[in-house]
């Protein structure tokens, strides 16, 4: 139980933990249903230019920030300037909006890996079975609950450590599972549809809506613009090389998002011939559709125990890193210890995650916005919070300490071989861009 900050020993460590946070969810649960309900290969095509444009960018500098500063983000951007100081605040509210529903959905994820464990796969299998799961709040609350829970013990007894080993092994696995499951989609009767719609652009599906969404993911899946990359960058040992790091874990995370959404859509296709309805079903897309997948295949249930198992793991791995951060900041900010700041933090998220949970449920009928709770806690970290943080950092870097602050960190020990695009994308494309998609959120266009 420390609460001292103890760095990477080595490069590779810094990237899996880094992953770790990133590879999540977001990628697994996230991607496909954006990716199916914004025109498939548009999408895809989208969010790989924003990846290696914006992602790259905000990357770089949150990294920077944070190996410079040495500081985690509410401290780091005080440093940086007295008068952006807000400005961590406002990153470190993001986690504080995300971790209770992404409990809630890891908690689905375990009802999926005890469903098909306890041999009732085939019923889960089954249409509706999504929805009355979700319908009736008790077992989605009980599932999210020992997943919070679960969260909970590793941050209070401070073990991310053993949790960052465990998910060295993990990463690799998956990826091998997410290969192998999609190679078995494609082969579905009637997948091939959904390959060409996933894989082929089709330009007259595109619009501003594609890009909102698409940069959304990219915040969310990439863990920018809350904090979370300058906290990491600030345990970076000064001679890693960022501009490398930065590459490697944009790559694996964007690889297991690709993998993700091929295992999905072309199994909706195969399924519902790509219903128009299924492709724009939204959180519950690989939740209906996964299970039939499994429900065919020949050994498919111990497939599919394996799958959710790992799933769990790279959830608890990221929801971890949310809950972390989030201790972190009540201890230095309140200067209490580590088990009632987390117990505090468990005690707020299990209140907000149930308006989550009760939102698909008792209290269906309330909307916010025209929201569902769990679809708004989204929307107003993803399309408002973020953007926001992603606009003003760019700000703070570009024009008031300039943008050699960063470069001069990213050269210490080697050449910045992009740094004329970043340059440009941080000064020009980013905020310009930023602003556009923030405007858009909030006249409620997207
Ligand atoms: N990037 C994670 C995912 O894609 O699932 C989500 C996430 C994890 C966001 C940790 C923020 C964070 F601190």
């Amino acid at each position: 139980m420390s609460n001292e900050k103890s760095g990477f020993s080595t490069k590779i460590g810094f990237v899996l933990a880094a992953a770790g946070s990133a590879v999540g969810l977001g990628n697994i649960w996230r991607f496909p249903y954006l990716a199916a309900r914004y025109g498939g290969g548009i999408f895809l095509l989208v969010y790989l230019v924003l990846a290696v444009t914006f992602g790259f960018t905000l990357m770089i500098t949150e990294i920077s920030i944070g190996r410079k500063t040495g500081k985690s983000v509410i401290g780091a951007y005080t440093d940086i300037s007295r008068k952006f100081s807000p400005l961590g605040w406002v990153a470190a509210l993001v986690p504080v909006i995300i971790l209770p529903y992404y409990c809630v959905i890891g908690g689905w994820v375990l009802k999926y890996l005890s469903a098909f464990a306890s041999g009732g796969g085939s019923s889960a299998a089954g249409d509706g079975y999504f929805s009355d799961f979700i319908g009736n709040a008790g077992s989605p609350t009980l599932f999210f609950v020992i997943y919070i829970i679960l969260t909970a013990v590793v941050v209070m007894l401070g073990v991310e450590k053993g949790i960052e080993k465990v998910s060295k092994v993990m990463m690799p696995v998956l990826i091998v599972m997410t290969i192998v499951i999609s190679v078995y989609s494609i082969t579905l009767p009637g997948a091939m549809d959904g390959v060409k719609y996933y894989l082929k652009p089709n330009f007259s599906d595109f619009s501003l809506k594609t890009v909102v969404a698409a940069m959304g993911q990219l915040f969310y899946s990439m863990s920018l613009a809350m904090g979370i990359m300058v906290t990491y960058g600030s345990y970076m040992r000064k001679e890693d090389n960022i501009e490398g790091s930065v590459r490697q874990i944009e790559i694996f995370d964007t690889i297991v998002a690709f993998l993700s959404g091929l295992m999905i859509i072309p199994a909706v296709f195969a399924f519902s011939g790509g219903d128009k309805s299924m492709l724009n079903s939204g959180p519950s897309l690989m939740f209906v559709t996964l299970p039939k997948v499994f429900d065919t295949m020949k050994g498919g249930h111990i497939v599919a125990i394996v799958f959710f198992l790992l799933v769990a793991l790279a959830a608890l791995t990221s929801s971890i890193s949310l809950m972390e951060t989030v201790v972190s900041i009540v201890m230095e900010k309140t200067k209490i210890k580590r088990l009632p700041a987390c117990l505090i933090v468990l005690g707020v998220s299990f209140a907000i995650g149930m308006l989550s949970v009760l939102g698909y449920s008792a209290w269906d009928s309330v909307l916010i916005f025209g929201k569902q709770f769990l679809d708004f806690f989204d929307f107003l970290s993803n399309n408002i919070i973020m953007p926001v943080v992603a606009l003003l950092t760019c700000v703070l870097i570009g024009y008031v300490v300039k943008p050699k602050y960063i470069e001069d960190e990213v050269r210490l020990n080697a050449k910045f071989k992009s740094q004329g695009m970043y340059r440009f994308m941080l000064k020009y494309v980013c905020p310009v861009f930023m602003l556009v998609i923030l405007v858009s959120s909030v006249i409620g266009y997207v």
